[in-house]
């Protein structure tokens, strides 16, 4: 069991972010300033906003955009009841109606479907007599809500759009930035941020409000008092004192303190995101296995900005309940918590709407069986693996039957990387339904076989690791050895070691290469000819990364394009040699002219896959065997292509 308790979400600062508030303390300048408005610059360029206004919270943000809207007494806003309660309580704040509609069970956002049963339904079955003027979506945990649906049903009743964005920084739909639509007159489409504590980036508390140019400034009239200019525009040198209160506004404006925070997590925030994803990814692949758990769904039109991991549990497989479940993380070290308590079950709207629970049946059904686990990028890889082991060991104690494993063919667990736009994804392959179930208790027979013959194998191949690495130095100078990240066991990440066959400091370029690539050096040629450069990785095996036989260890983007694969295939370590291997021995032959990390997604990797997945379900010791000796002979596979 962990010794230290892992938080659910603590803030990511470091020392630029101090620095930065210290500077600020130390100017002549704390509130609304210089500051803010280089963040509010920055940031809307980041989510690739028209303008942006940065405020105290997202709260502030939701109200300022019904406000500025002109939504009041008489109107009703349409909005989930699986959110938290701030963008409703706005919605009562200025006087008008909330209503609540139902989610769609996968994402567990707004349904798009009830939104149009409700406008079209009559006000008295709506609980309220007035009149809809906005649609308010939550992007929930991160993920977008289905907005082309909701965008045409605003345009064709004449709504705002007021999307609470508070998860979703930075998230994508259909290769649009959350906080980036515009949509054309009259439909006004504004975006609410949180840097709450706990959020993807931080100012500690503090909100960004997006749209159009016009409606930002509206908002930025309502922001502070009211007044036509701030108090940054009437101290600064030559400025006139002179204001008016055109309008009778809020204080709800960002400080500089909070500005400078939020400058420096601005600059981090693709690395948060690209942690938290690959934090998911893992917790996905391993809970997928087991039919106690429902994991997150992500649709392929999006990027998931993974605010929140929100495992569901099905209790019908387990004999304690979500809060039982939650108690005993807690007793084992491990923060969770719930998201969130659906709207209508809190006494204020329940009384108010009289509201029954059963009134929204799938946030009702869901709320009883979501626990969010811990999700930050301060967790090391041992803190996931602890997740992971706790979660599969609460739910192995309390399973109503003996646990089983489960692999669920075709399930995307997130998009491909938006850097690689030009791949084709009908190249997906289809994964053969596993019948069988996959072995978890790793062979110890194996283990201690591959352990042997890679020890072995070091010791009797010294001598040629000398002359190598003597030929290497005498080549140029470089360095003997080249290691690189790749994805391991259960996609967890090591360093993968060869000798050095390309041109010093050639790491960062594509490892794909042509037979005349000039990178590769003349020694590096014998090398790969004979495929002496991948001897090094029977350091890998004995470090226990790797085995003798087992799909070869790919670079991270490759394993994001083709999620499902990796995930039944990483099942196991992976291998220094396979079938796939053998049948693409000289794959740098098989390159045609144009870019080649194309090539290789599109054609060859699907291929080599195919052929893994097929030898993964029929491999035995002694198959297993015969591919190791054809390695060594230099022999092809007899299933080449
Ligand atoms: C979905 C959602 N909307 C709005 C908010 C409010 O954000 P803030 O605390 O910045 O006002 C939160 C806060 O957690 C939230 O989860």
């Amino acid at each position: 069991m962990r010794k230290e308790y892992l938080p659910f979400s603590p803030p990511c600062i470091s020392e630029e972010e101090i620095a930065e508030v210290v500077d600020t303390l130390r100017s002549d300048w704390i509130t609304t300033g210089p500051k803010v408005k280089r963040f509010e610059e920055e940031f809307a360029a980041a989510v690739d906003a028209p303008a942006a206004l940065a405020l105290s919270s997202c709260t502030a943000a939701l109200h300022l955009a019904l406000v500025s809207l002109g939504i009041g007494p008489g109107d009703a806003v349409l909005t989930t009841p699986m959110t938290f309660c701030s963008g409703v309580n706005v919605i009562e704040q200025v006087g008008a109606c909330p209503i609540l509609v139902d989610v769609e069970p996968g994402t567990l956002n707004i349904d798009p479907a009830k939104v149009k049963e409700a406008i079209n339904n009559s006000s008295a079955q709506l609980n309220c007599s007035y009149r809809p003027k906005a649609i308010l979506p939550v992007h929930l945990y991160g993920h977008p809500c289905e907005m082309d649906s909701l965008l045409e049903i605003a345009q064709e009743h004449g709504l705002a759009v007021v999307e609470d964005a508070a998860h979703a920084l930075p998230a994508n739909y259909k290769g649009r930035t959350i906080g980036s639509h515009v949509a054309p007159s009259p439909i006004p489409v504004m975006t609410c941020f949180s840097f709450y504590a706990t959020k993807n980036l931080t100012t500690a508390e503090g909100g960004m409000l997006t749209g159009s140019p016009e409606a930002v400034e509206e908002a930025r009239a309502w922001s502070l008092h009211g007044m036509n200019r701030d108090a940054w525009k009437r101290y600064g040198a030559g400025n006139s004192w002179y204001y008016e209160v055109t309008r009778p506004g809020f204080k709800y404006n960002m400080t500089d303190l909070q500005a400078a925070i939020g400058l420096h997590q601005l600059v981090k925030l693709h690395g948060f995101r690209a942690r938290r994803a690959e934090i998911a990814r893992r917790y996905s692949a391993a809970f997928s296995r087991f039919e106690q758990f429902q994991i997150p769904v992500v649709r392929d039109e999006v990027e998931h900005a993974w605010h929140l991991y929100v495992l569901r549990l099905n209790l019908d497989r387990l004999n304690i309940s979500r809060n039982q479940f939650i108690e005993k993380l807690g007793a084992r070290m491990i923060a969770s918590s719930v998201h969130f308590i659906p709207i209508h079950v809190h006494p204020y709207y329940r009384d108010k709407y009289g509201y029954l629970p059963q009134d929204f049946p799938v946030a009702h059904r869901e709320y009883q069986r979501i626990v969010s686990l811990p999700l930050h990028p301060r967790m090391s890889d041992q803190d996931v693996d602890d997740v992971i082991e706790t979660v599969i060991d609460i739910a192995h104690k309390h399973d109503v039957r003996p646990t089983r494993l489960r692999v669920v063919p075709g399930m995307r667990i997130d998009p491909p990387d938006a850097g690689f736009p030009d791949v084709n994804m009908e190249k997906r392959i289809d994964l053969p339904a596993f019948s069988a179930t996959p072995r978890i208790i790793p062979s110890i027979f194996r283990r201690a076989f591959d352990v042997t013959c890679a020890a072995l194998g070091l010791a009797l191949l010294s001598p040629l690791f000398v002359a190598i690495a003597t030929a290497i130095r005498f080549d140029d100078g470089g360095p003997v050895f080249f290691s690189q990240p790749r994805v391991g066991k259960d996609l967890r990440k090591f360093r993968l070691l060869k000798f050095r066959s390309m041109v010093p400091n050639s790491g960062g370029m594509s490892p794909l290469t042509v037979p005349d690539d000039s990178r590769i050096t003349r020694v590096g040629r014998f090398l790969r000819k004979y495929k002496l450069d991948e001897l090094p990785q029977l350091v890998n095996v004995v470090r226990g990364e790797m085995q003798l036989v087992g799909v070869r260890p790919e670079l991270e983007r490759y394993v994001e394009i083709f999620p499902n694969e990796y995930e039944v295939l990483l099942q196991d370590r992976p291998g220094i040699t396979d079938l796939a291997t053998l049948a693409f021995r000289h794959e740098e032959q098989m390159f045609q002219a144009g870019p080649l990390e194309k090539q290789y997604v599109s054609q060859i990797l699907p291929r080599k896959l195919k052929l893994s997945l097929k030898y993964f379900q029929a491999r035995t010791f002694f198959s297993d065997l015969g591919i190791l000796f054809r390695t060594v002979l230099g022999l092809k596979s007899p299933a080449a292509h």
